[in-house]
């Protein structure tokens, strides 16, 4: 579908599409969107990506029709400066949406038992008026069969497919996922981090971990302490505690 320019703010998320059978990146569609003036909660699935971007500069790529990929358009009030949390309310709400038990990995990607089940990606723009418009990309393991999972450098992958032994219905898991994210996000906006804080840490897979964050150039190494209020990982170092920002953390990996 195309986007009317002006087009009037959808209450719920989603309820201004665009469904795609292919795409480069569901990112970029988005983005294209919002220089028509699309509205906050604007979405753009598809069934298969031939760009599709993860973070750090990473490829994500999936087979056609087995995985579940998105992208939200998010237009938000908190200031560019107090953004970085959102990469991590949006793990939590597809952790909570997901009909498996997942848990949280910093920043940016949701596992089963320790393997990646899905990831997201956030690119945001600041414009010259100092608002920002958010691209909230999700890619979610659905129906992907364990011969086709991709090798990571990282994590081990999985899809809930393999994790329940029965395929998935996209569809309305886009809609338990689209839904979840939504709420979380009000909350993230209208309260902070900290409304959403218990949450997190309920499902932080990290604490207690040794790891390893690569920062683009350096490495530090300590135990994950969990989050702090602003979303920052904590980490318990050889010379004492310090909080890192996602931004400047190119890969979290377990330490050796
Ligand atoms: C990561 O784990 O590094 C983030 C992966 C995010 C992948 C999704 S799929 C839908 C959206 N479009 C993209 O190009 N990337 C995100």
């Amino acid at each position: 579908m195309t986007v009317a320019p002006n087009a009037v703010s959808s209450a719920r998320f989603g309820q201004v599409a665009s469904i795609l059978p292919d795409c480069g990146s569901t990112q970029d569609i988005v983005r294209a969107a919002a220089l028509e003036h699309a509205p906050e909660g604007f979405l753009a699935v598809t069934d298969h990506q031939t760009a599709g971007r993860g973070r750090s500069g990473r490829t994500w790529f999936s087979e056609p029709g087995q995985s579940l990929l998105f992208s939200l358009l998010l237009r938000p009030d908190t200031p560019p400066a107090r953004l970085a949390p959102v990469t991590l309310v949006a793990g939590l709400a597809v952790a909570e949406a997901l009909p498996v038990a997942a848990h949280v990995r910093w920043p940016n990607d949701v596992v089963v038992g320790g393997a990646k089940v899905a990831g997201i990606l956030t690119e945001l723009d600041v414009r010259p008026d100092g608002t920002s418009v958010v691209f909230l990309g999700v890619g979610v393991n659905v129906n992907v069969p364990a011969e086709d999972l991709p090798d990571t450098d990282r994590l081990p992958a999985t899809s809930l497919l393999v994790e329940l032994g029965a395929p998935v219905d996209r569809m309305s898991l886009l809609e338990r996922v689209v839904d979840s994210f939504q709420a979380a996000y009000r909350e993230f906006e209208n309260r902070g981090f900290r409304a959403l804080f218990d949450r997190y840490a309920a499902l932080d897979a990290l604490v207690g971990a040794e790891v390893t964050l690569e920062l683009g150039g350096t490495t530090v190494t300590g135990r994950a302490a969990g989050v702090d209020g602003d979303g920052r990982l904590v980490l318990d170092l050889s010379d004492g505690r310090r909080a890192f920002d996602a931004g400047e953390v190119v890969r979290v990996v377990d330490a050796l």
